[in-house]
């Protein structure tokens, strides 16, 4: 019997951490073992630990044993090859990608099968959005797409978010705005926003970026905020213009700082991410706006309505590789092996260690022998 190995985080202290080693499980009847191959690892998966109890994102892959510390497994996007198969219809050998545990395998049970995707029905994972229960079967995919394996699992979730919010301000005329403000504009997230609201909304506004000193640089590269603040030097805003603020820090304290500043010029305000996850939440009373969550599905909802179904997203994986490809000379893509390599980037990524110009992939792949490799 294969041994496998997991990462374990803390859900009350994330910078605690156990790799467990355990036998595999024999597989029943519908089920498939699943070894992962490699995955992307971004601020965006401490944030589905922050928000692991609100939206859910520690039931994926829920852990049997905790002896006395509140263990969970965080989520990572991924690909993997079918290593074992009980399901008729899922072949050994069958590459996957999608939602997966920072784990050396995984079982599931396939269902809702078409030729392109499965959607793993394992009961405990039926109650949770089924955006995430999906996976891609990539054996008939376009030949592209195999050489975009890396981007898909790094970049392209990400990617996804900043086409759709782009795309959420130009739908509503960007509510007047004469600037557009994105807090921790560093961030895949917050980047490739900026991005497409010169590229493909056509924002013909001020994008102004807010970062950290260290980052500034790495924003700068990019070339697409025509202003670029650090963090304690909001005065530099301009004031008088009627501005957006869309927030992938979620650091209340700026938030407050901002509205503040801006008081009734600021026009709308939408919170994505936290990726300053220590920071307090709340921004307390302010003027201007009333904060709002941004809610991704509502606004792909609507362009299905609009556009027909699978539209937007299809805009979005175009824009998304476009992008990919133009910031390849700005962000390095850096493989780390093993499962002490996804412990210690994990550890960096909670500290706030990893520059923006480092795209960080895990393989699981060049496992030491015991575990599944794929070669
Ligand atoms: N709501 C949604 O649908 C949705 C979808 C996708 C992503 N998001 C969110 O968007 C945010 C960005 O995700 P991402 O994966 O794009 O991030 P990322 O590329 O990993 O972002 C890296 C940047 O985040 C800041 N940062 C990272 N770790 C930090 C730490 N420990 N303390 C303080 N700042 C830190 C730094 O930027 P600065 O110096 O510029 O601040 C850093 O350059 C996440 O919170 C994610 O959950 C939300």
């Amino acid at each position: 019997m294969m041994k496998m190995q997991e990462l374990l985080i803390d859900r009350d202290n994330y910078r605690n951490t156990k790799i467990i080693e355990t036998k595999s499980r024999p597989l029943v009847d519908g089920e498939v073992r699943v070894a992962i191959d490699k995955y992307g690892l971004t601020a965006n998966n401490v944030s589905y630990a922050v928000s692991g109890d609100m939206i859910g994102y520690w039931k994926y892959y829920p852990v049997d044993s905790n002896n006395g510390v509140n263990w969970g497994k965080v989520p990572v996007w991924g690909m993997a090859d079918i290593v074992e198969s009980k399901c008729n219809g899922v072949e050994v050998g069958e590459r996957i990608y999608g939602f997966l545990p920072m784990s050396s395998e995984v079982i599931m049970r396939p269902g809702k099968m078409k030729a392109a995707s499965f959607v793993d029905i394992a009961e405990h994972r039926k109650p949770l959005p089924e955006l995430y229960n999906g996976y891609s079967r990539t054996a008939g995919e376009p030949a592209l797409y195999k050489t975009l394996e890396n981007e898909r699992c790094l970049l392209f979730p990400l990617f996804m978010t900043g086409y759709v919010l782009a795309d959420f301000l130009a739908d509503n005329n960007y509510w007047g705005a004469e600037q557009v403000l994105i807090g921790s504009v560093s961030s895949k997230t917050g980047f490739s926003m900026a991005a497409f609201l010169n590229s493909e909304t056509n924002f013909d506004g001020k994008l102004v970026g807010l970062t950290s000193p260290r980052n500034e640089a790495f924003v700068e590269s990019l070339g697409d905020c025509q202003q670029i603040v650090t963090y304690g030097e909001e005065s530099e805003i301009d004031s008088s213009k009627k501005t957006a603020y869309v927030d992938m820090s979620g650091n209340g304290e700026l938030r407050n700082i901002l509205h503040n500043y801006l008081g009734d010029n600021m026009v709308r305000s939408i919170g994505v991410g936290a990726t300053h996850w220590e920071e307090r939440r709340s921004g307390g009373k302010m003027p201007g706006a009333k904060p709002e969550f941004f809610f991704a599905p509502a606004q792909i909802g609507k362009r299905n309505k609009d556009w027909g179904p699978g539209v937007l997203m299809q805009r979005a994986y175009a824009a998304g590789a476009q992008l990919a490809n133009r910031t390849s000379d700005n962000l390095n893509v850096e493989f780390l092996n093993g499962m002490e390599a996804a412990r210690d980037i994990w550890i960096e990524i909670l500290e706030n260690k990893v520059s923006p110009k480092r795209g960080i992939m895990v393989s699981l792949k060049k496992q030491n022998t015991g575990f599944y490799v794929n070669t």
